[in-house]
């Protein structure tokens, strides 16, 4: 099965593609975890991506679908894979069908803007091994510590009210014309994910079973 997850930033689709993975053993494929692990380490790439991402911009097109190209090509995504952030113009979409990837379902997590700031602004994410929190929507129970790794949870940098509005605002001039588009191929599956991080997951496992 191969899927993509669309939303807007903070809709949720790290949460559930994190948990999606689970149930179907196949891996789920973070554009944005991938560029902030090159910034981290410092890479050609990460040294390209820092400023676009801390202003909440799109790194350009043809450097994403590099990466997506590269890494569909291993071996644990022969079975399937979930795509999250990826694509998010529509030049990555018609690259990724360029790639002969079949995609079989797109998940649209839906969550109306005036939720994501609080969502975002309330987001920690673990510095050792990535794992997302929220303060009040999934605390980690070893308080400011990851309860995975022990390591300490910090505040994304794009996490900024100002940088909110700009990647919300990058999202639906660039990224929201990929529904329409998924939609006139009948792949587009539409969750709301402005319920609990639960609802969420039953919504998108019953239209993966088929059922909706
Ligand atoms: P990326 O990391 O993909 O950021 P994003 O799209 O802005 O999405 P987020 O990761 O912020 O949100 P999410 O939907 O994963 O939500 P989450 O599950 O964490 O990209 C970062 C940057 O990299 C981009 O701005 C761009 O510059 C660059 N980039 C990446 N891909 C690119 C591409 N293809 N092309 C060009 N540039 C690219 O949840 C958010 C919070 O809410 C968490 O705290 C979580 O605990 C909580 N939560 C989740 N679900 C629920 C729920 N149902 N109820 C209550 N709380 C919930
Ligand atoms: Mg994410």
């Amino acid at each position: 099965m191969n899927l993509i997850l669309l939303g807007a930033p903070g809709a949720g689709k790290g949460t559930q593609g994190e948990i999606i993975q689970e149930h179907l053993d196949i891996p789920s494929i973070s554009t944005g975890v991938i560029l902030r692990e090159a910034i981290r380490t410092g890479t050609p790439l990460g040294q390209q991506a820092k400023a676009i991402i801390d202003k909440g911009g799109l790194v350009p097109d043809e450097v994403v679908n590099g990466i997506v190209k590269e890494r569909l090509a291993q071996e644990d995504c022969q079975d399937g894979f979930i795509l999250d952030g990826f694509p998010r113009t529509l030049p990555q979409a018609l690259a990724l069908d360029a790639m002969g990837v079949t995609i079989d379902k797109v998940l649209y997590l839906m969550v109306p803007d005036a939720l994501i700031e609080e969502r975002l602004c309330n987001r920690r994410v673990c510095e050792g091994c990535g794992a997302t929190y929220h303060l009040i929507n999934q605390p980690s129970s070893a308080g400011d510590l990851c309860e995975k790794c022990g390591s300490k949870l910090m505040t994304r940098k794009d996490d900024k009210p100002e940088t909110i509005r700009e990647r919300l605002s990058t999202y639906h001039q660039l990224t929201e014309p990929l529904v329409e588009y998924y939609r006139g191929q009948g792949k587009l599956f539409e969750i709301d994910g402005s319920t609990t991080i639960e609802a969420a997951t039953e919504a998108t496992l019953r239209i993966l079973e088929g059922q909706e």
